[in-house]
């Protein structure tokens, strides 16, 4: 396969140990105007929120390989082709659940904060930094590596109401961070978004946020939970006809991170809206939460010790999708897509005063140059209060890349295919850097395309 030669060669070029071959042939997602595509095709996120144990019980179902492996049976059962993980185990091994996955033609879409690893909403400064982002990265370099990764989420609902919305600058410096990381590491241009509550009050603005400003500020999707479709419902009725209208325009993909209202018996009637061309020019698919039984009563699965069996919401779930195809051809998405303008502060529901952004934290910096090391896992001692945090604000252009492969010793030693996935935009931005990145991919474009 010609996406598993160029995954080799790019393995063959690293450096250190990080980077090991895969056998996996899963082309890499990446994005194009306001859509996502796997090669030529558009992808569509198909997809279920995985945590097995709930919300309360800090796992990594990505280090467990024995219940991923029983879980992608159901998962294929389901016809998916991505699954969210909301925790991971930054010290961990995960080669064996993520080559799975891929072998069943299913991607993974990251949340890299862990309860102890992420921003405080209520007071975000201090915990925007150093120990923070180092977490952050390490997750990153334990997961470049899957052609399978398909997108890293920067945030989840931090923003859950209009007062936390003065928090929103943290989770576009994060979001920005983390772009700049993946490019100076030379790792392929792996999606980093967020993905934001239902709140109505400032959904839109949020969205905005996350797309204005200078190019190294945007990021490369957003993604939004969504409650609204109560069977029995219709795409007016559930208001859903509204979110395209008011997301027409938006120059970046979407989709919906979790959805699956149950306060009535679920028959997923949503599915067939949401991947027909009455969504597609606007929303690339999403994820049903969740795949297990917990207290909130969201599973398709109930799972009990090594034993799964399956509920009436997995049957009617598998029904859904296995009746609702892709829509033929492109889905009408916007090929140009673009920044938005930034959103004017307004109380009480938009409370971010200017557009300018914290500093990356002055300890973190060298990060960007030697990589990130070894991260704490999930029993680190946490990094809300660990001082080291942001001061000041950055300059406009500061999250751009300021190289395009890494000197140190566990990344990887080439640029390749960062250059597909620049904006034209960025190309005015840092004309050299961008060069050269076109002369590196150009070397490497015969096994790329
Ligand atoms: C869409 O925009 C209109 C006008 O700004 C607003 O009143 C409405 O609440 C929005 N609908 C949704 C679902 O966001
Ligand atoms: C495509 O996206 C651009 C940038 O966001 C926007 O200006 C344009 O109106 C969009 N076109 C359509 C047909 O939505």
């Amino acid at each position: 396969m010609k996406t598993t030669a160029a995954v080799l060669s790019l393995a063959a070029l690293s450096a250190g140990s990080a980077l090991k071959p895969r056998q996996s042939s899963l082309p890499s997602v990446e994005v194009k105007g306001n859509a996502f595509f796997a090669g030529n095709d558009r992808f569509y996120v198909r997809g279920v929120d995985y945590q097995p144990g709930g919300s309360s019980d800090v796992a990594d179902p990505i280090a467990d390989t024995d219940g991923c492996k029983r879980d992608i049976e159901y998962f294929k059962q389901l016809g998916l082709n991505a699954i969210r993980v909301y925790t991971i185990d930054n010290t961990a091994d995960h080669d064996e659940c993520m080559n799975a996955l891929a072998d069943a033609g299913i991607y993974l879409i990251l949340d890299v904060n862990t309860p102890k690893y992420s921003l405080n909403r209520a007071d975000p400064n201090p915990s925007y930094n150093t120990d923070y982002l180092q977490s952050l990265f390490a997750t990153v370099d334990k997961f470049q590596g899957y052609s399978n990764t398909l997108a890293f989420f920067s945030g989840n609902e931090v923003i859950n109401d209009p007062a936390s919305s003065a928090a929103a600058p943290y989770v576009k410096a994060v979001t920005r961070d983390l772009r700049q990381y993946i490019r100076n590491r030379g790792y392929r241009t792996i999606p980093v978004g967020y993905s934001a509550a239902d709140v109505a009050e400032n959904r839109l603005e949020m969205a905005e946020y996350m797309n204005c400003g200078t190019d190294d500020e945007r990021s490369d999707f957003f993604a939004f939970n969504d409650y609204s479709w109560c069977d029995p419902s219709s795409f007016t009725q559930s208001g859903w006809d509204q979110k395209v209208q008011n997301f027409t325009g938006y120059g970046l993909p979407i989709f919906l991170s979790e959805y699956g209202c149950n306060t009535h018996t679920r028959q997923f009637e949503e599915v067939a809206s949401l991947y027909s061309t009455d969504m597609t020019s606007v929303y690339s698919g999403g994820l049903v939460y969740e795949y297990s039984q917990e207290p909130s009563k969201y599973g398709l699965v109930e799972i009990s010790g090594s034993d799964v069996s399956t509920l009436p919401d997995f049957d009617a779930l598998m029904s859904a999708l296995s009746g609702t195809p892709p829509p033929q051809g492109d889905g009408g998405y916007n090929s140009t897509g673009g920044a938005s303008g930034c959103p004017a502060y307004s109380e009480p529901n938009w409370l971010v005063k200017d557009d300018s952004l914290p500093a990356i934290p002055e300890g973190a910096k060298k990060f960007m140059t030697s990589g990130a090391g070894t991260g704490p896992g999930l029993a680190g001692a946490g990094s809300q209060n660990a001082g080291g945090a942001s001061t000041g604000t950055a300059s406009a252009g500061s999250g751009q890349a300021t190289q395009t492969g890494s000197s140190g010793s566990s990344g990887s030693s080439s640029g390749t295919s960062a250059a597909g996935a620049l904006r034209p935009t960025e190309f005015s931005f840092a004309p050299f850097a961008c060069a050269a990145v076109v002369v590196v991919s150009s070397l490497f474009g015969a096994t790329l395309l």
